[in-house]
């Protein structure tokens, strides 16, 4: 344990998950908006949250995801503390760009870089998981991934948790759509809950192709071919219905010039992916608004670059 620091803050930024095939496997940190958290040991665990989100977040210590995060560590760790954490929330919640995933991203790398650094990214990005459960109700590596470690990520497998991480391509530019509707609280879990329990072998085939389509169009740098990999025919499907403006928003986005549209994690805001030395995103982005407004849903559209993920910021 580090005698010197009393205080850790560290930033982790927002994501989305899927990008169409990839459910559950495919992460993509974005730096748009960031989480902010202070952790220092206290003499009682506490949680208080601020910024622009902060009513809509809870704030009982078990319930919020940065607080799991603190009891796993500790757990795993085998040391009794208590820790006072500070969440400067900056993500949307509940939008589909990995809130929670943020918030407890931050708080791993913050607490491991205060307790001298016992786990190391691998087991950060697990510990991070289990603050997946106090939003969805079961651990969720994919957005947590991508918000540690920055880039392109996926997960191998769940049991042992193994992670592969890439920086995308550097000419992949992000067109984020957050329309402005409400959102059922618990959103993760109710839009898992459409989700079908068995799947024909033609589907498991198609989304296979496209998603190591994906994969190896990220590794090589292939936007083309992550653009043709952005097709799911199972989740997708599914959910198209909870998301408004999926199939305008999709076909605006194309014919405009993206290289691929998703539900962005579990929904409601739309990714468009686009190269930004072929394409100009300002198109895309007004065709997305367009779309949205053709069905009279108010959207904020955002342009951004995959982040390097979470980060120490200040330490005292
Ligand atoms: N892969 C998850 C889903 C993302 O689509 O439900 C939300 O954690």
């Amino acid at each position: 344990m580090s005698a010197k620091l009393t205080w850790v803050r560290a930033c982790a930024p927002c994501s989305t998950a899927n990008l169409g095939p990839g459910f559950d496997v495919f992460g993509l940190a974005l730096d748009l908006f960031y989480d902010t958290v202070t952790v220092r040991l206290a003499k009682s665990s506490s949680i208080k949250v601020r910024g622009p989100h902060a009513s809509r977040v809870p704030d009982e210590f078990n319930e919020n995801s940065a607080g799991v995060v603190v009891s796993e560590f500790l757990k795993r760790l085998g040391v009794d503390a208590f820790v006072e954490v500070e969440l400067e929330k900056g993500v949307p919640i509940g939008m589909g760009l990995g809130s929670s995933g943020a918030s407890a991203a931050a708080t791993a790398l913050a607490l491991n870089k205060l307790l001298g650094e016992p786990f190391g990214k691998r087991e950060l990005v697990e510990i991070a998981a289990e603050g997946e459960r106090a939003s969805a109700g079961e651990p969720h590596a994919d957005n947590v991934s991508a918000s540690l470690l920055g880039g392109f990520t996926l997960i191998r497998s769940y049991r042992p948790l193994d992670v592969a991480h890439v920086e995308p391509p550097v000419n992949l530019g992000v067109v984020v759509a957050i329309p402005e509707v409400e959102v059922p609280p618990k959103k993760t879990g109710v839009s898992r809950s459409v989700l079908p329990k068995s799947v024909e072998l033609e589907k498991v085939v198609h989304n296979v192709g496209h998603a190591s389509a994906i994969a190896l169009g990220m590794a090589i740098g292939d936007l083309e071919l992550v653009g043709r990999g952005m097709s799911d025919a199972i989740v997708e499907p599914a959910r198209e219905k909870l998301v408004p403006g999926y199939v305008e928003v999709r076909q605006s986005a194309l014919r405009s010039g993206a290289l691929g549209v998703a539900i962005s994690g579990a929904g409601p805001s739309m990714l468009v992916l686009v190269d930004t030395a072929t394409c100009d995103w300002r198109k895309v982005a007004e065709a997305v608004r367009e779309a949205y407004s053709s069905i009279g849903v108010n959207a904020f559209v955002h342009f951004c670059r995959p982040s390097r993920g979470a980060k120490i910021v200040a330490e005292g």
